[in-house]
């Protein structure tokens, strides 16, 4: 079973992790996770789930969040716990999402200061070759952002932005996240059903500007393989 290490920061989008977390365990993948303090405060005031100001609270409301179930495939560490298994190399993972990241986090990693075990691990990964991805939410974007996010890109890791299309017709916020969610299991190469894959537009006549979009132009089948 491979074991998947999700950072959550104080970015805005905790929508997205609380869509991640249960598709890793759904999975079949063993999720460690850790929130900074800004993402207490986001994750409090986003979705009204109380983690206490260092995230001490957060694996026993875990299972009244994401249901008991997925609670119990997760592990959760106090981002101050730098001596968790996370912070080492030795600690094997199949990579690291920081979802949703902060420009802060971000600036921080691409510069290799690792402040907390969510910087950490990300550093981890980066040393160690494995996967890292970054799913930043910020808008507009600075030339710090972007120079940080091109300095990431250039070392391995994944810029995987909170931005979901809408090209597949999405009726809730439940569809949005699931087409970021499911892009990021994509790149952890994990098989899963979550949202729907492009298969291409309806012939001309059926739908297209000027015309109602009758038709989903994705199909309902559900994800069943990876590319
Ligand atoms: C409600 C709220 C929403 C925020 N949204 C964002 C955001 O979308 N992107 C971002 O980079 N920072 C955002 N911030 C600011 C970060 O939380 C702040 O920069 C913090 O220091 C990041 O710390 P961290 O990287 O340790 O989590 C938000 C803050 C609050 C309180």
């Amino acid at each position: 079973m491979k074991r998947f290490f999700v950072g959550i920061t104080g970015a805005s989008g905790h929508r997205y992790v609380a869509g991640l977390i249960p598709a890793l365990v759904r999975a079949g993948a063993a999720v460690d996770v850790s929130i900074t303090q800004a993402g207490c405060k986001v994750l409090r005031h986003e979705l009204g789930i109380e983690a206490g100001e260092q995230g001490e609270l957060l694996a026993s409301n875990l299972g009244a969040w994401l249901g008991p179930d997925i609670a119990a495939g997760v592990r959760v560490f106090d981002a101050s716990k730098i001596e968790a298994p996370p912070s080492s190399g030795t600690a094997l993972t199949g990579g690291v999402i920081l979802c949703p990241c902060s420009m802060g986090t971000l600036a921080r990693v691409s510069v290799g200061f690792s402040s907390n075990l969510v910087e950490r691990a990300a550093d981890v990964a980066l040393k160690e070759g494995r996967t890292l991805i970054i799913v930043p939410r910020e808008a507009p974007l600075s030339a710090v952002h972007l120079e940080n996010m091109l300095r990431m890109a250039r070392l391995g890791a994944v810029i995987l932005p909170a931005s979901p299309g809408f090209y597949h017709h999405p009726k809730s916020i439940d569809d949005l996240v699931a087409h970021v969610v499911g892009k990021i299991l994509d790149r952890l190469g994990l098989a899963h059903e979550v949202g729907a894959r492009w298969k291409g537009l309806e012939p001309a006549g059926d739908s297209g500007i000027g015309t109602a979009p009758p038709k989903d132009p994705l199909s309902d089948e559900p994800r069943s393989s990876t590319p």
